[in-house]
């Protein structure tokens, strides 16, 4: 029987889980109001993961009736993130896995995303990553666990990153993307945007442009409430038809038959079902984890630092929070 924590801390939201084996014990998360700031402040997310972490951690080990002893490994987010606030969970990892005699498996938070896909599920190595958060919108080739192929990213903003600064401008709270969707649901007449990169046959986004339209749409607009639902319809839509044209580059070039859709804006059920059906319709296998666990979870960590662990592979307790951590560079020997 193993038994594992895993941590999540790369921005402000604080989440661990707890597993035995496969099987998840706990799944909890701790968000950060940052509604006071407009946004995340760095070093308050780091203080707050300080003092709420080690509390999630005892809260979950008691209400499972088990006890730090019982642990087999712990696994925490490495990076990419906020320096601060990966430091805070790898730092707890690794000292409670030291004075506990059991390795720590410091994980890449963007493989934690594609890789909570496997669990419970049939996908295998290898396979096609769209991952969407808030802070990346890339498209990966995955090999096999560590080893993974950029094989195009966004030139400036991610799509969570652009949902959220223009969000922020129409008075939604931070992160704005579960706002829109709900607004979007109101549209009558979505707002027509030019899709980002029309006629380009690269494998690369661009969301910066389609963010200042959106804003500027809005400075101009009635400022109503059926324009705000408007303007969400349209954003939604326009993302969907650039994501789908990716996709579509990269398949003229690469037969991969299983796909991830990944990350915070895959838990959008209308991108969801866009992208679902782009797949089907070209005859590939796709997988997309549950909304909860598309968005920042403990999970993802745990379960992916479960496939290392089987493989025998963990961490150094000289290894430290790495902030700008690449996913074709991942650490392990
Ligand atoms: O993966 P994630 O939880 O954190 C990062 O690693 O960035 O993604 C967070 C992003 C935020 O920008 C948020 O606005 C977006 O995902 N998001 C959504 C939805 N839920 C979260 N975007 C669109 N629709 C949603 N329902
Ligand atoms: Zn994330």
């Amino acid at each position: 029987m193993v038994l594992y924590l895993g941590i999540e801390t790369s921005c402000d939201d604080t989440a661990v889980a707890l597993m035995e084996n496969e099987k998840c014990l706990a799944n909890e998360i701790i968000t950060q109001d940052s509604s006071m700031f407009g946004g995340v402040v760095p070093e308050y997310a780091s203080r707050e993961h300080m003092d709420v972490l080690p509390k999630l951690i005892d809260s979950i080990l008691i209400r499972n009736n088990v006890t730090l002893h019982d642990l087999s490994f712990i696994a925490a987010t490495q990076g990419p993130g906020l320096l601060g606030s990966v430091m805070v969970g790898v730092q707890y990892a690794k000292s409670l896995a030291w004075s506990l005699n059991i390795p720590w498996i410091g994980i890449h938070h963007l493989e934690g995303h594609a890789i909570i896909a496997k669990w419970n599920s049939s996908l295998e190595f290898p396979f096609g990553i769209l991952l969407v958060s808030g802070g990346h919108t890339c498209i990966i080739l995955a090999n096999e666990l560590s080893k993974y192929e950029i094989l195009g990213s966004s030139m400036d903003d991610a799509v969570g990153e652009m949902f959220d600064k223009v969000g922020r401008c129409m008075g939604f709270p931070n992160p704005a993307g579960p706002y829109m969707e709900e607004y979007a649901k109101k549209s009558k007449s979505a707002i027509e945007f030019t899709i980002p990169l029309k006629n380009d046959d690269s494998m690369n986004f661009s969301f910066s442009g389609l963010k200042t339209a959106a804003i500027r749409f809005w400075d101009q607009s009635d400022k109503s409430e059926q324009t705000k639902s408007d303007i969400c319809m349209g954003l939604q839509k326009t993302v969907a038809k650039s994501l789908e044209s990716r996709l579509e580059n990269v398949w003229k070039s690469y037969n991969i038959k299983s796909w991830v859709f990944a990350g915070g804006v895959a838990s959008n059920l209308y991108i969801r079902e866009k992208i679902t059906n782009l797949c089907e319709q070209n005859g590939k296998n796709i997988f997309i984890p549950e909304p909860k666990l598309c968005r920042d979870n403990g999970l993802m960590i745990a379960y992916t630092g479960y496939l290392y662990y089987k493989k025998g592979i963990v961490s150094q307790y000289n290894e430290s929070a790495i902030a700008n951590y690449k996913i074709d560079h991942i650490k392990f020997k």
